[in-house]
């Protein structure tokens, strides 16, 4: 078998086209949806991410503002520029890039982000209604997760979906995602002691912990949907996923591509649920 590749360009182009409609509808109202992105220090990686947040706004009819602070940027002026985009009407997304500098309290970080403005999915607040199945806003990547497999008719209704990874940003949410479409879902992480004894036995694989080659062609059941959530680089530099790329699209039915898989959807689901805060606050 020769997996079908799930591809997170073409099918982020598909939503921004949605996206840039449901812009121009808010902004003939006068309503110009807007995302605030902070980024503290200098991480490079960080920097390619919000560069591309920002990007993707412009391109797609939303006004952003990159705010870029020193790393020796305290915590107190952190949560100040917080409070006033929660007051700043023309923001109706609040993303502060992770990881922060040491010195700053993440978790106090987020809670200080208006649930209404938590375009990112992490506040306890949107972690909470996702729990018990309220609306809130979704995390972003496993949202463009959720997505993919819409996009290949793949339901998980009754399916066995085994995540790998328990991060608050992937693993859990995306556990509770899948639970939500009525799957039976198993959730492995670092300690879990035979991890091909559970991959073997899902109709759906998600792989989010930042290591490459945790699964192999050998821990996958024929036909299997496998996402691919993971950001490494091999060993010539190359950006490179959490799967054995080569080795399971011989077994899997559906296979994402890193890059040109969730990445992108990550992206585009940021945007939408940027646009779900803009018309909320309209309505
Ligand atoms: N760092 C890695 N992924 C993310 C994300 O989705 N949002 C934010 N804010 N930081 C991140």
């Amino acid at each position: 078998m020769t997996a079908k590749t799930i591809d997170g360009n073409a099918l982020s182009r598909h939503l921004r086209h949605e996206v840039a409609e449901r812009a121009a509808l808010l902004r003939e109202r006068g309503i110009t949806p807007g995302l605030a992105v902070i980024l503290v220090g200098e991480n490079p990686a960080s920097q390619v991410y919000v560069r591309n947040k920002v990007k993707a706004c412009h391109d797609n009819g939303l006004h952003s503002v990159l705010e870029h602070y020193p790393a020796a940027m305290t915590e107190a002026e952190l949560l100040a520029r917080i409070k006033a985009l929660n007051a700043d009407a023309a923001i109706h997304g609040i993303l502060v890039q992770l990881p922060l500098p040491g010195h700053i309290d993440a978790h106090r970080v987020i809670e200080t982000i208006a649930p209404a403005k938590d375009v990112d999915g992490f506040h306890v607040a949107s972690a909470g209604a996702l729990m018990v199945g309220q609306p809130g806003f979704r995390p972003c990547t496993p949202y463009g997760c959720m997505k993919m497999l819409e996009s290949i008719g793949c339901d998980p209704k009754g399916k066995h979906a085994v995540v790998i990874g328990r991060s608050n940003i992937v693993g859990k949410p995306m556990a509770m995602l899948l639970l939500q479409a009525s799957a039976t879902v198993t959730i492995c992480h670092s300690a879990t002691a035979d991890l091909g004894f559970h991959t073997r036995q899902a109709d759906i694989v998600v792989a989010a912990v930042g290591k490459r080659n945790v699964l192999t062609a050998d821990m996958v059941k024929p036909g299997a949907v496998v996402i691919d959530v993971g950001m490494n680089r091999d060993e010539h530099g190359r950006l490179c996923g959490d799967v054995d790329h080569a080795g399971v699209a011989k077994v899997a039915g559906h296979l994402t591509p890193v890059p040109g898989g969730v990445g992108p959807m990550t992206i585009t689901m940021l945007l939408m649920n940027t646009i779900e805060s803009a018309e909320r606050n309209a309505a």
